[in-house]
């Protein structure tokens, strides 16, 4: 039997098992749910032992890592699947039409946290392998390396990372972790935004006051909080913090003419989200924001009473959870400080600023011209009979540098989510198109890449 009919032959088993993963609320940032991060790394230890692979649970400081390989034959070459079975929180779940951790199936589309994001994805490699596996046509020999704190930065997977060389060496990296442009055009990404994300704390004065006693003569920390993130912006959409911009990479006027050729409809995108006008840096179209250029947005905000009804406070204290997107070749660290020195210096002497750094992320570009990518490439064109188009992604996936870097081996990015999937939002969703089409492509995948290795 041929691996795409033994995939045919078990679409039903292989959509319950997803939806049985999907019902452990495995919220990596809250913990809470420890306990069923926990489990859903069970749950994928278990799928690999009844594929009778050699598989571990990598206890770290965090969440564990579930680890798994099949060696087939030394001689043969090595794909490495990175993947992460943790979610986003689910809040605020009132805006979910059903329950975030109770899969149900409505309009060809699967309905829960980390449906798309990552659970999904990463479950396509597993089913991928079990059919090449199951119908003795596993070509390559593969690594599995499934993480549970991908949503809170990878700052354990990175320490793991840099103990494992040797384990982990392969020949390339995949990750199903992405979008396509459409169900009717594929795309690879072949670049990520990176990260810096940091919570600020504004303390006015000592104790909370009353608004009517005191407001006016003391500085309201929520009023300042409110002015000074608002200066951080100009009115063109440029970001007004000293040095941001100094190593953003210019890109040339080819390269993005030919990223405006890929298909993009701005009429759809503004209904989709409903809204009357899209904004962002001048001088950019919606694409190349998202792409190409760096931001900053305010995460939450808050302070203050926030109850039913209504308090006259002034309050003591303001926070605001801020993110900064990067591209290459900005660093990090670098404007983690830089963001930190200019919030200290404009705030006005009646309030005192706490600044806490988050995690962060390196950006990334992907070279087109590897063995990897064309492989992707020609497994996108069995399965859509069309050439997929390279495109750069706004989200961050920030283990990718740190492969650069650590492993030196470049990530092929070949997801299968559609920005219709709603990650990170109340009624994610993954296509069942997508789930099938995708284990379809990462077989042909590891098959073509198997080939052009030789
Ligand atoms: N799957 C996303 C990354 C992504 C989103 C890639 C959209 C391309 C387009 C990933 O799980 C994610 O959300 N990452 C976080 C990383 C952060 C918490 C360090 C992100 O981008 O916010
Ligand atoms: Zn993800």
């Amino acid at each position: 039997m041929s691996a795409l009919t033994f995939i045919e032959e078990n679409k039903d088993r292989f959509l319950d098992e997803l939806l049985e993963l999907l019902k452990i609320p495995s919220v990596s940032a809250d913990s809470k749910f420890s306990a069923d991060v926990a489990k859903a790394a069970e749950f994928l230890k278990k799928k690999f032992e009844d594929l009778d692979t050699t598989v571990e649970i990598c206890e770290t400081e965090g969440h564990p890592i579930v680890y798994a390989e099949k060696i087939i034959d030394p001689s043969l070459p090595t794909v490495l699947v990175y993947g992460h079975y943790d979610v986003q929180p689910p809040d605020p779940l009132d805006l979910w039409d059903s329950p975030p951790f109770e899969p149900v199936i409505k309009d060809e589309r699967i309905y829960a946290r980390g449906s798309a994001d990552d659970k999904g994805q990463v479950y396509m490699h597993v089913k991928a392998y079990e059919a090449l596996l199951k119908t003795d046509t596993l070509p390559c020999n593969l690594k599995f390396m499934i993480e549970g704190e991908e949503e809170v930065g990878s700052d354990n997977l990175g320490v793991f990372v840099k103990e494992n060389r040797e384990k982990l060496k392969a020949d390339v990296i995949v990750i199903s972790d992405t979008h396509i442009i459409s169900n009717e055009t594929p795309s690879i990404t072949v670049g990520l935004r990176g990260l810096s994300y940091l919570e600020v704390e504004v303390t006015g004065p000592n104790r909370d006051l009353h608004s009517g006693t005191y407001g006016g003569a003391v500085g309201n920390p929520i009023n300042i909080l409110c002015q000074m993130i608002a200066s951080l912006q100009d009115e063109n959409g440029k970001i007004a913090i000293p040095g941001f911009y100094d190593k953003v990479e210019e890109l040339t006027s080819e390269y993005r003419d030919n990223m405006a050729e890929a298909p993009f409809d701005l009429n759809e995108f503004k209904s989709l989200l409903d809204i009357d006008e899209e904004k962002g840096e001048e001088g950019f179209s919606t694409i190349e924001r998202t792409g190409i250029r760096p931001t900053l947005d305010v995460n939450g905000i808050w302070g203050g009473y926030t109850g039913e009804g209504a308090k006259t406070v002034l309050p003591s204290k303001a926070y605001a959870k801020i993110s900064m997107r990067l591209v290459p070749h900005q660093v990090s660290d670098e404007i983690t400080e830089m963001f930190t020195e200019h919030f200290k210096k404009i705030a006005p002497k009646s309030v005192n600023v706490k600044i806490t750094p988050h995690h962060g992320g390196e950006p990334v570009v992907i070279p087109t011209d590897s063995i990897g990518y064309k492989a992707a490439e020609r497994a996108m064109e069995e399965t859509w009979g069309k050439t997929p188009i390279p495109t750069r992604e706004g989200g961050s996936i920030p283990i990718v540098a740190l492969f650069q870097k650590e492993l030196g081996l470049d990530s092929i990015l070949m997801g299968f989510g559609l920005q219709e999937d709603a990650i990170h939002s109340p009624n994610e969703s993954y296509g069942l198109f997508n789930y099938f089409r995708g284990i379809e492509t990462i077989s042909h995948f590891y098959r073509f890449f198997a080939d052009m290795s030789k």
